[in-house]
């Protein structure tokens, strides 16, 4: 059995990513990246968040790789004509990647993460299950730049980005890192999952549910910033806001401050008006002809969709 490799690229440096969170703090309208919102209580928050009712995304993808996902394989087996990696964007507990290998039958599959703890155990149960299969974990902050050494990846891969999180990118980013993926494919493919636009009332219910799970996942990054700055937000001080801005097309949540109150970190403060908020997340709904514009944009071809049945949601392969 070939052993898990584990490569961690310096781009999650904690001293880096404090820095960003404190300028994110400091800017006139405060805004921080969503990936404050994954140290491990925030995964197993999101986690949960895929359990709710009001949040359809996660199963209606799986539902498409249920129904679909030998026709999907075979036609990215097809695309990409000779062997390829499988590179798992965000892979989290790899269980999407999970389903598909037997499917896709890739050469070696490589998982990137930047919470490279929920990512160690995650392969290792994949090892159990794939005992031939070569495994490499990767600690990798790839919002800031998605580039990997190509002795790690030489290519072609199919480039593997489930789960809507490219709506958590604005269009600009998003285009950026679709460029970036088609270089790390080198002639190999992409698979991707979109969330699609739909009713106002049903995005916010998906974004602030009654059982108050996602407004906990959002609070939580006050306590991530917390160790990783040393500021001291009390979550309580602070509420959870998500609110559809059709202008722009995207959700957004932010947490707003309770009252008037100062927020002290090692060399640094700030001040909060009471109901002056953080950005902490945008989460673009695209419709289907525009995120193909997008993808062709990054110099992707074909793209070709799967969607549910209510049409909510888009598995997209492209070459
Ligand atoms: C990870 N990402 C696709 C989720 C989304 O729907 O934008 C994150 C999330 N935020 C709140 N709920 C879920």
């Amino acid at each position: 059995m070939p052993p898990v490799q584990f490569h961690i690229l310096e781009s999650l440096s904690p001293a880096d990513l404090a820095a960003q969170a404190r300028a994110g703090l400091l800017q006139a309208a405060a805004t921080v990246s969503p990936k404050f919102l994954y140290d491990a209580l925030g995964s197993r928050l999101f986690d949960a968040i895929t359990a709710l009712d009001e949040y359809g995304l996660t199963r209606a993808e799986a539902m498409i790789f249920a129904s679909a996902g030998a026709l999907i394989a075979r036609e990215t087996r097809a695309r990409i004509g000779r062997p390829f990696d499988l590179v798992d964007l965000g892979a989290g507990d790899c269980a999407k990647a999970a389903q598909l290998i037997p499917l896709l039958r890739p050469m070696r599959y490589l998982a990137l993460d930047i919470a490279v703890e929920h990512l160690q155990p995650a392969l290792q149960r994949l090892r159990h299950a794939h005992p031939e299969l070569p495994l490499l974990g990767i600690g990798t902050d790839f919002s800031a730049r998605l580039q990997l050494p190509p002795t790690l990846c030489p290519g072609p891969a199919l480039v593997f980005y489930p789960g809507s999180s490219i709506g958590n990118f604005d269009p600009q980013a998003a285009l950026r890192l679709l460029v970036q993926a088609r270089e790390l494919a080198a002639g190999g493919a992409l698979l991707i999952g979109v969330d699609l636009l739909k009713e106002k009332a049903e995005l916010e219910a998906a974004y602030d549910d009654a059982l108050g799970v996602t407004a906990a996942f959002n609070l939580n990054l006050l306590r991530h910033l917390n160790r990783l700055v040393g500021s001291d937000f009390d979550p309580r001080q602070w509420r959870h806001l998500a609110r559809w801005n059709d202008k722009a097309g995207r959700i957004e949540m932010h947490l707003r401050a309770r009252q008037a109150l100062v927020v002290r970190w090692p060399g640094g403060e700030r001040h909060f008006a009471a109901d002056e908020g953080i950005h902490t997340e945008n989460a673009y709904k695209w419709t289907l002809p525009a995120f193909a514009e997008l993808l062709r944009d990054a110099g992707w071809r074909q793209p070709r969709p799967w969607c549910d049945e209510r049409k909510g949601f888009a598995v997209v392969l492209a070459n």
